[in-house]
């Protein structure tokens, strides 16, 4: 007898991408892994699918406070599915409903072929019952939102609290800020091409963008597209960077033949654009604890032709790395709980505890008490974070301040210090302190 060939079951297009997003999620939601570190744990999918998946991942997380209190709305008996992934799957089907241009018919299927390919025929049943109901139910679900915090602003509620406590008249605008996908800033190479020429590149290309009235190199693009599809991107004409990253070189203001040391380097975006602006720079020493993202800031460097000397190290240990001879500059773009940067990296949202602040804040300022000794009289240390957080930005810098003579007696302009809140004037949030030692 000749066995009957099943042929597999036909998937709806687009079942796979689903699966994929919804493990990356659940990565990221149950494990506590980075976005990144869960893009990277799978093996990517087709180019054509990228778009697709980076959408799905980056959207639901960074409306995975809104979409988990809609799940349990929505559900009409307790489940408790005990892959993560299927949880996620729900939370990616309901962000396809409401923020993608998906026909409602086509993410449905799709994202209930995602269940059925999961191999659980229950879970399948829940995902199509929750899409299906929101379809019916979207306008009352939408009005029973108000109220309950998290889910309006999809942020947890500690974060709100701080945002509220510290900046009681913007708070609301940071939230938003952070819902919103970022823009694309490129910093072009001054020392291969000229900002007006590259702009002219991009022209002819069909690709619009806009110069910064502010910053000499930054280049804003209408719409963000992949990096590697710039034109020169391969050769090092062009990084990409964020506007509000990008003024840390003209804070510093480093001059010919100085010695300058960048604390927390890697990955290499602020000391490449040391570099690109001011060609006659004594010396650059790159430091850094993590190994691996050195290694990618010694790409970048070298992309884009310039050069510094890299040491991995611990910058609050000096005396294991230090050669005695003092900088003239100093950058300490110090770890943080990178609160600025949440519409870039939305995980940040998930995976960020309120504990995290204080530690953040005690290795700043290690890392300040540890560094300033390093540094000329006269000279000047600028101190950077990516968090809208007082108790890491100006609340430490007063203290320090307190605590430190030399950096106290510097004359009456510094130091000088800056918030930048997220989304003001299209950049990321960001603190900088210019602190001059006294000599
Ligand atoms: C905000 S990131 C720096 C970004 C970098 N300046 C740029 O513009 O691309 C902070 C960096 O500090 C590094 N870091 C954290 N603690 C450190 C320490 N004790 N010594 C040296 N580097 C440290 C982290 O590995 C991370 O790469």
């Amino acid at each position: 007898m000749v066995a009957e060939r099943r042929a597999p079951p036909r998937q709806a297009p687009g079942t796979g991408v689903r699966v994929l997003a919804a493990r990356i999620n659940a990565r990221v939601v149950a494990n506590g892994s980075s976005l990144e570190a869960a893009f990277a744990a799978f093996p990517p999918p087709p180019d054509r699918d990228l778009g697709l998946l980076r959408e799905l991942c980056y959207g639901s997380l960074r409306w995975h406070h809104r979409l988990a209190h809609q799940v349990k709305r929505l559900l009409r008996r307790p489940w408790d599915p005990v892959d993560p992934s299927l949880a996620a799957l729900m939370r990616i089907g309901l962000y396809q409903l409401q923020w993608m241009r998906v026909p409602d018919h086509a993410a449905v299927a799709a994202t209930v072929g995602a269940a059925e390919a999961f191999g659980n025929m229950r879970a399948k049943g829940f995902v199509n019952a929750v899409l299906r109901r929101f379809q019916r139910e979207r306008e009352s679900l939408a009005a029973r939102l108000s109220g309950v915090r998290e889910a309006e602003t999809s942020h947890p509620d500690w974060m709100v609290g701080r945002f509220r406590a510290d900046w009681p008249d913007d708070w609301e605008r940071v939230v938003e800020a952070n819902n919103r996908p970022p823009p694309m800033w490129l910093r072009v190479n001054a020392r291969r091409i000229a900002r007006a020429a590259y702009l002219e590149t991009l022209d002819a290309q069909g690709i619009s963008a806009r110069p910064a009235r502010k910053l000499p190199g930054a280049v804003l693009l209408d719409r963000p597209r992949p990096m590697e599809t710039l034109p020169g991107f391969t050769e090092g004409l062009v990084s990409v960077h964020d506007a509000g990253a990008q003024l840390a070189a003209q804070w510093l203001a480093p001059e010919p033949g100085q010695r300058v040391l960048d604390a927390c380097a890697a990955p290499g975006g602020k000391c490449a654009h040391l570099l690109e602006s001011c060609p006659g720079l004594g010396e650059m020493v790159a430091l850094d604890v993590d190994r691996d993202r050195l290694a990618v800031a010694a790409g970048e460097l070298e992309r884009l032709g310039l050069e510094a000397e890299l040491i991995c190290a611990d910058a609050a240990s000096p005396r294991a790395w230090w050669d005695g001879r003092p900088f003239d500059r100093i950058l300490l773009d110090a770890p943080c709980s990178s609160l600025g940067v949440i519409r870039r990296h939305p995980d940040i949202k998930v995976l960020r505890r309120p504990v995290d602040i204080a530690q953040s804040a005690a290795k700043q300022r290690r890392l300040l008490d540890a560094l300033w000794p390093l540094l000329a009289s006269g000279g000047r240390l600028l101190y950077v974070t990516c968090t809208t957080v007082r108790e890491e930005n100006g609340d430490q810098i007063r203290d320090f301040l307190a605590a430190t003579p030399s950096a106290r007696d510097n004359g009456a302009e510094f130091p000088q210090s800056r918030q930048i809140l997220p989304g003001e004037t299209n950049m990321d949030g960001f603190y900088y302190a210019c602190i001059r030692k006294a000599g």
